[in-house]
């Protein structure tokens, strides 16, 4: 594979040999090692320009794989040896390019092939050979791959379409359809937001406010945050429209004691200081590393009166102080499928066996927390997750064990009514796929 550091000397053709050898190698990390893409993508030195093809190439791959990899199938002999597993992601790369991108196929072939440095004249012959013929047969080979099945069609694991199918009978193929179309940016504006769409419309910048969501601006094309007026100085968030919401529905007063229970990295956390600046918001979270992602956020922001815990929300014995929340959220762990538009590994990470698992970490953290509210006061329930396994069945199954627990999602002009709660689809009104369910603790007897 290419050298792993650019040179100086390095021609346009070499770099774009090692932005396919740096995809590979991100794309073989996510499907044979299981890990995260965001985790796995090496920009070491390269430009800007480089650096958004490498992530355009890995993302769009990995996005695409379950599709590509039915065509690679189709148009080899023999299946690649086992252990060829950085080739097998290569190919993909490369055929990616020509089935979803504009990049001109002999550029895409030659920047592929170019990539295989130091492999034998067999690997370079078969990658070329692969490459071209897809490029003269190529919509002929992806219709007969869209005609076998939906999931191929749309590349998705089998178990994640029939999960789709059962929880959204009329809508699954538009909710497979809009997790393969990566949104542009949401911000969430501090301050007035019609002052900043017109600032935004004075630097060049196209971008529209989202309809029930009130601070959300939807940005038209994607941009790196440094580029955004006013991001350094905290003016604005980089906030999906959907999770913007748990505020609204938390909807905080000064002078209440607020628990956000799962709180890294703090996006939500943030909003609910912005929402109530003189509420006492503690913020819990598990893994100690992502304590310091809350830090750096509320410091981005300006805002440092939270109290952080590094605690297991299932366990309050543990770090609670016995005084009652008037609010808490409950942003649970979940399976992200809402949320694949922008994370296409999930479809690779996730298996059909993690979702009961999550579905029973979820109903543990409404159990254990459901006490450490005041009477009168507010749970809501999160999760950007697509699955009425991980939303409406859990929420129901707690009903059902507390009657005492009244259903008190609002009606609105976002998702529709699932259960006891709400489920916002993704794409839909520009948002991520989201779930939450509001639930009110009865008032004390007189
Ligand atoms: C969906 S994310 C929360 C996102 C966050 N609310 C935000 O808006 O930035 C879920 C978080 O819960 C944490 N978590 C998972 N299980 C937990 C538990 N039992 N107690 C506390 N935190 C937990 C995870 O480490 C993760 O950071």
């Amino acid at each position: 594979m290419a050298a792993r550091t650019r040179k100086a000397t390095q021609t346009g053709q070499e770099a774009g040999s090692e932005v396919r050898g740096r995809a590979s190698a991100a794309v073989s990390a996510v499907l044979h090692e299981g890990r995260r893409l965001e985790a796995a993508l090496d920009y070491e030195g390269l430009g800007q320009a480089d650096r958004a093809l490498l992530r355009e190439l890995a993302t769009g791959t990995v996005r695409w794989a379950v599709r590509l990899r039915a065509v690679l199938d189709d148009l080899l002999d023999r299946p690649l040896p086992r252990k060829e597993k950085r080739l097998e992601a290569l190919l993909l790369v490369g055929l990616h390019q020509l089935a979803h991108t504009g990049i001109p196929p002999y550029a895409a072939v030659s920047a592929t092939v170019g990539a295989l440095t130091g492999k034998q004249a067999w690997a370079r012959r078969l990658v070329n050979g692969v490459l071209r013929r897809f490029g003269r047969e190529r919509d002929d080979r992806l219709a007969a791959v869209d005609g076998r099945s939906p999931a191929l069609r749309h590349a998705y694991p089998d178990w994640l379409v029939e999960a789709l199918r059962g929880g959204y009978p009329d809508d699954w193929e538009a909710v497979l359809a809009a997790g393969n179309r990566p949104p542009a940016l949401t911000l969430r504006v501090r301050g007035d937001r019609s002052a900043y769409l017109e600032e935004l419309a004075a630097a060049g910048i196209p971008a529209t406010s989202l309809d029930g969501v009130p601070e959300a601006v939807a940005l038209e094309e994607f941009l790196p945050v440094g580029a955004l007026p006013g991001f350094a100085e905290g003016r604005v968030s980089v906030q999906d429209g959907a999770a913007q919401l748990a505020a609204e529905l938390v909807a905080p007063r000064s002078g209440e004691r607020v628990l956000d229970a799962c709180s890294a990295p703090g996006g939500k956390l943030a909003h609910l200081l912005d929402r109530a600046p003189g509420a006492e918001v503690v913020g819990v979270e598990a893994e100690g590393d992502r304590l310091a992602k809350i830090r750096q956020t509320l410091d981005r922001l300006g805002l440092g009166a939270a109290e952080l815990v590094h605690g297991d929300a299932t366990t309050p014995g543990a770090w609670w102080d016995g005084r009652p929340f008037d609010r808490i959220l409950v942003d649970a762990p979940c399976s992200g499928t809402g949320v694949i538009r922008r994370h296409p590994d999930i479809k690779h990470l996730r298996r059909p066996e993690d979702i009961p698992v999550l579905a029973g970490r979820q109903a543990a953290l409404l159990e254990a927390l459901w006490p450490l509210l005041r009477p009168g006061g507010r749970l809501v329930y999160a999760t950007c997750s697509v699955l009425p396994a991980e939303n409406r069945e859990v929420v129901a199954a707690f009903l059902d064990g507390h009657p005492e627990a009244r259903p008190a999602t609002p009606e609105a002009d976002w998702g529709r009514p699932d259960g006891p709660g709400r489920q916002i689809l993704p794409g839909e009104q520009g948002m991520d796929g989201f779930f939450y369910a509001c639930l009110d603790a009865p008032e004390e007897a007189a």
